[in-house]
């Protein structure tokens, strides 16, 4: 048993309060987001597949989030499209921001916490005509966006997520060149970006202080759980531990005091070694997605261990698998919160999970066939169809926790 039942022996009970929903991106979900560089990149051909409608999110986020709340949601993290906004440099679109006021105010007439991204891996095209992430000025342009939402919309905003993932987005566009701006080992750029990135979370975060003091500014860190291939070999722990170093903690260090909470993704589990470490795939046998990532729960208890040294509280912002036929989904979520309730027992303020993703939606250069979704998305009609897994999870955030029903599982 990896983690203690409570009192009565029957059920792992997540503190109150514990916050539960699912996660989505405004690229992902929304469709025709034309003035972003993820679009260019899918018109020129640069990336494989189109996001083209997407989910008709867009026009549909009524209905999800009715959907959303039959899962016994209570929280729901999704992001605000840059170029939609700010289709120009410094022209607001007051219809978008209107658009995104409804979108908020839905999830508050529910009685949801929101949690709003400001940057998930797309950028206006305009921004990236001025250098992008490379010129020191995107300091200035991405915080005076943070602070124009705030100004708009900070009232139905619980919490702020300034930036997504700033490692994989700078791996992918910058080392592996998968990504926009298409750069293969470009260390210079990569280096650029990771600082100014940096730089751009905490003035964001002083900005929006500036208006709002009490407004929770956090960040969404793709955390890896980075093992020794052979625990008694120094080297590989050494680069198990440099590798952890860069990769987990660099950034967060450099962030925390203007930082409110933590929020962790988590996917990835390497067993590190002399070869090429940060994305080889686990080694030890693990079951494995429809995308090949390995899974390994335990891992998340492992980083969020780590992420508590900071002092802050800690959500788990994003945590999910591609799954088409619904067969791991399950044991997947159930052994995910299992680490993060040991966690818990362990001191660990964890205080919300959230599932990736509401939704089957656009999973960047591999389209559409990743199925992450708890909604299955039939994109001919759009219609959502609950998958089996998503009922087990409503009932754990109906329960606040995992039910006597579910511990045998
Ligand atoms: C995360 C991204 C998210 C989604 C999931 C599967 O790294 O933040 O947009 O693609 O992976």
């Amino acid at each position: 048993m990896i983690a203690k039942r409570d009192e009565e022996g029957e059920s792992l009970q997540f503190p109150k309060g514990f916050l539960w929903g699912a996660a989505t991106s405004s690229h992902q979900v929304e469709g025709d987001n034309f003035h972003n560089d993820w679009w260019q990149a899918e018109q020129e051909g640069k990336v494989p597949f189109k996001s083209g409608k997407a989910c008709n999110h867009y026009e549909l986020f009524e209905e999800d989030f009715a959907l959303a709340e039959k899962m016994n949601h209570n929280a729901h993290r999704f992001s605000i499209e840059w170029s939609r906004i700010e289709p120009e440099e410094g022209t607001w679109n007051m219809r978008e921001v209107h658009h995104y006021r409804r979108v908020l105010q839905r999830l508050k007439d529910k009685g949801f916490k929101t949690f709003v991204t400001l940057h998930h891996f797309t950028n206006p095209l305009w921004f990236v005509s001025r250098g992008g992430w490379e010129n020191k000025q995107a300091i200035f342009y991405f915080s005076r966006f943070a602070r124009f939402i705030y100004e708009q919309l900070g009232e139905l905003i619980d919490f702020c997520i300034t930036i997504n993932e700033p490692l994989p987005y700078i791996a992918m566009g910058y080392r592996e060149g998968l990504w926009p701006p298409f750069r293969r080992s470009d260390y210079i750029s990569a280096f650029k970006v990771f600082n100014n990135m940096v730089l751009a979370h905490n003035q964001a975060s002083k900005s929006i202080k500036l208006f709002n003091p009490k407004a929770k500014i956090g960040i969404a860190a793709n955390l890896i759980d980075f093992q020794p291939r052979h625990r008694w070999n120094p080297i590989d722990r050494l680069i198990s531990f440099l590798t952890d170093y860069f990769w987990n903690r660099l950034f967060l260090d450099r962030i925390t005091k203007n930082t409110d909470f933590i929020g962790v993704n988590y996917y990835f589990h390497h067993h590190v070694h002399t070869a090429p470490f940060i994305f080889g795939k686990s080694h030890s046998g693990h079951e494995f997605s429809d995308m090949g990532w390995g899974i390994h729960p335990e891992g998340l208890y492992f980083v969020l261990k780590k992420a508590c040294h900071y002092g802050k509280p800690l959500f788990v912002t994003e945590n999910g698998i591609a799954d088409a036929k619904d067969e791991k989904r399950v044991n997947f979520i159930l052994g995910h919160l299992r680490y993060v309730y040991q966690a818990i027992q362990e001191g660990v303020d964890v205080r919300g999970y959230f599932y990736w993703s509401l939704m089957d939606n656009f999973e960047w250069a591999d389209g559409f066939w990743p199925r992450f979704g708890l909604l299955e998305v039939d994109y001919k009609t759009m219609k959502r169809i609950f998958r089996p897994s998503s009922k087990v999870f409503s009932e754990i955030c109906k329960r606040n926790g995992i039910p006597p029903t579910l511990m045998k599982i």
